[in-house]
Order: C-alpha cells, then structure tokens, then sequence
C-alpha cells in the first residue's frame, strides 16, 4: 500500500452513506473541495415519512456509483490521482455504511491508495473547520443531526471526547417527529423552521429537560409528547389534518424555542465545565436560523468564539470527511479490515 508523507498535492476521494444522503467528495490536503457531489434520497422515503434503513441501503446502491463518476467528473480529476480514499464508517444505520465501506476499500484496493476511516460525527465538528478556514481546536464540539446530540471535549481534529448527549431522541429527531404531529411533512427541520415564522415562540411553556441540572444529556421525547397533547389532550383523538393556522405556527415557534433554548445553554454549561473558550457546532439541526441566531448572541455574551459551517456543510455530505486529511498529515491510516462502527462516537 502506498503510503508516507507527501511531496506533491494529495487529492482525497470521499463517501459517505450513513444515513439517506449518497454522497461522494473529492479534496485536496489544502482542504480545498474540488467537487461535492450529495444525492438526496428524498424521493424514496418521502413516502414513509421517514428514513426506512433498507430502502436507504439500496438507494446507496442505486446512487453511488454515480455519484463517484460525477465526482470525478466535477473535480475534472483522473482517478489515478487519488491519492487515498476517506469514509463515514460509522455511526449511522448499519445496511447504508456497509454500501459505502464496501465501495471504498474497493476503490482503495483497486487504487492501491490508503484508506481512511472517520467518524461522521466527528466529521460534522470537523465542518466548522473547514468554514472557519484555521485552526479550531480545541475547542467544545456540538452535533446535533437527525440522529445524533452530542456535546464532546475537542482536543484535536482527531481527539473528540463526549461529554454527554441524549437519552432518547435527537433534536433533529425532534424537529421530524413534531413536524409529522403538525402535519408539516418530511424532512420536518426545515418545515418546522418555516411555520415558525408567522408564530409566537412564547404561547406555549413546553418542558425544557435537564434544562437546570449539572449534567451535560439531552432528552427531547417529552417534549415531542407536550406538543401531541396540545394538538389532542390525553384521551381525545388526535386530529386526522392539522390545519394551517396560528396555534400550529405557535406550536411551532414554541417547539423550537424549547429546543434550541437547551441546546445553547448545554453548549454553554459545557464550555464552563471545561474552561473552552471555542464553541463548534455541526450537523443537519444548525441549519436552522433561530439556532444560530440565539449561539450567535449567547457566545459573544460569554467571550466565546463561535464557528458554525456554511450551509451546504450542515447537513450530510462526504465533504466534511476532509477530517481525513489530519490523519493523512499524520500517516494515519485504517486496514482494509475495517468493519462499520453503526453506534460508535
Ligand atoms: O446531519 P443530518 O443531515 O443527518 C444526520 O446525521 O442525522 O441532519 C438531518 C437532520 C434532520 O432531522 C432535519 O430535520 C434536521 O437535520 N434539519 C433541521 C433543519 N434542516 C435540517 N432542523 C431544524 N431546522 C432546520 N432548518
Ligand atoms: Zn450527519
């Protein structure tokens, strides 16, 4: 396998399909992304209303290898200058990061190229990163996505230590499964973001959990149940439409508020508990306006840097898997033996 530290410019192949994005990125050890190719799979879950993790599983597989061809093509690059290829190994659901590990050591082995295994977690802290365009570390780190809030302890790109995290759902979780009660379809985030707007964040108290305790975990499933019952009070049915009106834009804004109240003052408990002075905040959920809004104050209330990713970097995408290129600067590389790590952080 080749290897070693590099004279020339090392270009990196990237795959992720952790969850229901295919998608596929090519950079360079300047960090510079040369193409992002993400491939949405709403089309094949939109029915469900939800991610269904065998459907995700053949989607990769229906998607991928395009998606790789398209890359290449973007970055106007010939495969034989690859120099490694990175992965999301993990977490994520099981079927989908066995497509896109399976592919990689492929193209690896066919290559005789390194292989770099990352974790996507790490990866969405690591997107702040590449936004900021310097050194972040160390640094407290927040993801919160579709499947994941976990606040860690950034020592390094390549040191992430959780501190804590749900108990139960994800924020981003959340936001989908309030947006199914609302009737707001699916992906809920940015449907309950957009109902938001016209309503009164104040018109409901919904519960805001671990909100006053010294303990750095999430749990968002009670207050997914406080909205059913605004929608249906225990023991009446719940309504088949919900309609359009103020108390659903309330009832959102209220939801959201609740949410992102814990989570910034989680991140801020966090940054007391370690003495950080950087807050990095990654994953799908950070897209959402108010959210950046409110870390936006709070930091510069409290003396913290702040360093959210652009957009296109929030949601899931291979690009942020240029986490992999610290393990290239370090010759750190992962045997092609590699299993997924469906639940590892
Ligand atoms: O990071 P991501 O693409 O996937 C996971 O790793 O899970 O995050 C997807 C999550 C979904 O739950 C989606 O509803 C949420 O991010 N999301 C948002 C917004 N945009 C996406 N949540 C709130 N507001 C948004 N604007
Ligand atoms: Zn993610």
């Amino acid at each position: 396998m080749k290897a070693g530290p590099k004279l020339k410019q090392a270009n990196i192949i990237a795959i992720e399909t952790s969850c229901d994005e295919t998608s596929v990125a090519i950079f360079n050890d300047k960090l510079e992304v040369l193409s992002s190719v993400v491939a949405s799979q709403f089309k094949w879950h939109e029915r469900f209303g939800g991610v269904v993790p065998e459907v995700a599983a053949r989607a990769h597989m229906e998607l991928l290898n395009k998606s790789i061809l398209q890359a290449l093509q973007d970055a106007e690059l010939p495969i034989s200058q690859i120099s490694a290829v990175a992965v999301h190994n993990g977490p994520g659901l099981a079927g989908a990061l066995l497509v896109g590990l399976s592919a990689a050591k492929m193209i690896a082995l066919g290559l005789n190229v390194p292989l770099i295994a990352v974790n996507h977690v790490h990866s969405h802290i690591y997107a702040c990163r590449m936004s900021a365009g310097k050194d972040i570390f160390p640094c407290v780190g927040l993801v919160v996505s579709g499947g994941h809030s976990i606040l860690f302890d950034c020592k390094t790109a390549l040191e992430m230590n959780r501190l804590g995290g749900t108990i139960d759902d994800a924020a981003g979780e959340a936001f989908d499964k309030v947006a199914a009660l609302l009737g707001l379809g699916f992906p809920g985030g940015p449907a309950v973001e957009r109902e938001a707007i016209g309503g009164d964040p104040h018109a409901y108290a919904y519960p805001k959990s671990f909100f006053y305790e010294d303990r750095l975990d999430f749990s968002f499933s009670g207050l997914k149940t406080a909205v059913l019952y605004t929608i249906a009070p225990p023991g009446q049915a719940r309504p088949a439409v919900v309609e359009a009106n103020k108390k659903r834009a309330d009832i959102a804004a209220s939801f959201q508020k609740a949410v992102v109240d814990v989570l910034v003052s989680k991140a801020l408990q966090a940054l007391q508990k370690t003495g950080l002075k950087r807050l990095a905040v990654g994953g799908g959920v950070v897209a959402n306006q108010t959210l950046r809004q409110k870390l936006l104050e709070e930091t510069k209330l409290n003396g913290i840097e702040l360093y959210l990713p652009e957009k296109n970097l929030c949601t899931d995408n291979a690009a942020m898997a240029a986490l992999s290129v610290e393990a290239w600067k370090q010759n750190i590389f992962t045997s092609l033996d590699v299993d997924i790590r469906p639940t590892v952080f």
